[in-house]
């Protein structure tokens, strides 16, 4: 047997212990937007680091200081960085993930408690919170050493590792971190690093895998109207003040049509129409309607037309709201004027958008149609945190190493994709590496990142192993 297929047979026969070690990782309630839930990522970080160690990996926390979060000064969860092998004559991978996930409450309709990964034997879905996101795919990760180091088999390259535990939170103090370590130079851990590969997407649909050469950026921004100096009656007070709620949903109302069509003048404009090629990119997809469809859970797709769908996702911006802080939302029916309520929505961002040039865009506006209001409540936009868009280029060496491991293992030609979601760090690595960074994604479209149930399908998670280490010999095989 040839190194690559032991490698390759060692993961289906190590499957269930490695179904355990997502167990352990999952149980751990590593939520970063949570105050409460902090110590938890710093213990995740500290067993991830752990398993690290224990497969040969070399490794350094950094304290990436504290910040600010719901009115209390926070640790921040080190970011891990590692490397394995030095070997001059191998290339050197560097790969990133993130081992927070996104908070989950069995009550928001979860059929099974959300950190205990379970294994559904009917659908093959192990099912938890950080299942996909980004648990399993970092797991996938140690799975490709362990097999390496317990067959006593040389890695084909060099690995350099960074790992984060405040993703889903805007991924806080990690540039910096990543700028100091490649300015180090040959004393740094990235020196020599050839390309990067991050896995923390999904595939676009259930039966093709994909290899993702785009992302759309993000701006977060927060809607604050004030006025009154307390919460008051509306028996009392209605009909009598200006309202901070109906100043905020009619300004909220104004920000995108029920199209998706972004009302804010100048942002839709700002992307170029797509030519007859790149038409035609959307148009070969292996994608139906009824994928998003699926995937959403609902018949509530924009359009029946899967080109219009696919270029809404991969190569227009959007923009989403998200939520009302302050405003009344549990239950019962109370008769409140909330005093002071902030609208929170995000816009995804395509080339040539960054949050520098729409800031200005959305502050403007706003105002304008703030002030046709003549209310007398306070308005004020801010901006929350943010990212650059991000494309790559798919004839690099280390897209056709991929698309080779893809080929390989799932005798499939894989679906290029641009995706819709936001990994700010990439762009990161991308610009202050000066090298290709490869999006290889593990799950499917329907896994349900962030969502109730979240999963990886069993096959994914195996198969998606074996990938990312076939991946890597194609990399060293290339020229
Ligand atoms: N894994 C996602 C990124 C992602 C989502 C890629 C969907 C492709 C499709 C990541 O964990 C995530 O959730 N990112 C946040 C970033 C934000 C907080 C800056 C996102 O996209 O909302
Ligand atoms: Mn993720
Ligand atoms: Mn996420």
């Amino acid at each position: 047997m040839t190194a690559q297929a032991s490698f390759s047979n060692y993961i289906d026969t190590h499957a269930e212990a490695f179904i355990k070690r997502l167990g352990e990782a999952v149980a751990i309630q590593s939520i970063s937007s949570d105050a409460r839930r902090r110590q938890d990522v710093i213990v995740m970080g500290n067993w991830l680091n752990g398993q690290l160690h224990q497969l040969g990996v070399e490794t350094k926390l950094v304290d990436l200081g504290t910040h600010e979060m719901q009115g209390q000064t926070l640790q921040l969860p080190p970011a891990i960085i590692g490397r394995l092998g030095s070997d001059p004559a191998k290339k050197t991978v560097l790969v990133y993930g993130h081992y927070d996930v996104q908070p989950a409450l069995k009550s928001d309709g979860w059929d099974t408690d959300p950190f205990t990964l379970v294994v559904d034997e009917d659908s093959g879905r192990l099912i938890g919170r950080g299942s996909t996101d980004d648990k399993g795919p970092i797991l996938g990760w140690l799975n490709v050493i362990e097999a390496h180091k317990n067959l006593g088999i040389a890695m084909p390259v060099n690995m350099r590792f960074c790992f984060e535990g405040m993703e889903e939170s805007g991924s806080e103090g990690l540039d910096e971190c990543i700028e100091e370590e490649v300015k180090k130079g040959k004393e740094g851990w990235f020196d020599g690093v050839d390309c990067v590969c991050i896995s923390d997407n999904y595939w676009q649909n259930t039966r093709t895998p994909a290899l993702t050469y785009g992302l759309r950026g993000i701006a977060y921004f927060s809607i604050n109207v004030s006025g009154p100096g307390q919460d008051l009656h509306s028996g009392l007070f209605g009909r009598t003040v200006h309202e901070p709620m109906t100043d905020l949903i009619k300004l909220m109302s104004k920000l995108v049509n029920h199209n998706g069509n972004i009302l804010i003048p100048g942002i839709d404009e700002m992307i170029p129409r797509p030519d007859d090629d790149e038409l035609k990119l959307y148009q070969v997809m292996d994608y139906t309607t009824a994928d998003i469809e699926q995937a959403a859970g609902g018949k509530v797709a924009l359009s029946e037309d899967k080109t219009v769908v696919l270029m809404g996702r991969m190569r227009e911006p959007s923009l989403s709201l998200h939520g009302i802080q302050g405003a009344f939302s549990d239950p019962g029916c109370k008769t409140v004027i909330p005093a002071k309520v902030g609208g929170k929505f995000s816009i995804r961002l395509v080339p040539p958008q960054t949050p520098e040039k729409i800031t200005p865009l959305v502050n403007a506006y706003l105002e304008s149609e703030f002030a046709k209001f003549n209310s007398k409540n306070k308005m004020q936009v801010e901006y929350l945190h943010g990212g650059k868009p991000w494309v790559a280029d798919v004839k690099h060496w280390n897209f056709e190493a991929a698309k080779k491991a893809i080929e390989a293992v799932y005798k499939k030609t894989p679906d290029y994709t641009r995706e819709g979601g936001s990994i700010p760090v990439t762009l990161t690595f991308a610009e202050s590496l000066g090298v290709n960074v490869l999006l290889l994604p593990m799950g499917r479209a329907d896994d349900g990142a962030h969502s109730t149930n979240e999963k990886l399908d069993r096959t994914n998670f195996i198969q998606g192993s074996k990938v990312l280490g076939t991946y890597l010999y194609e990399v060293a095989a290339a020229a």
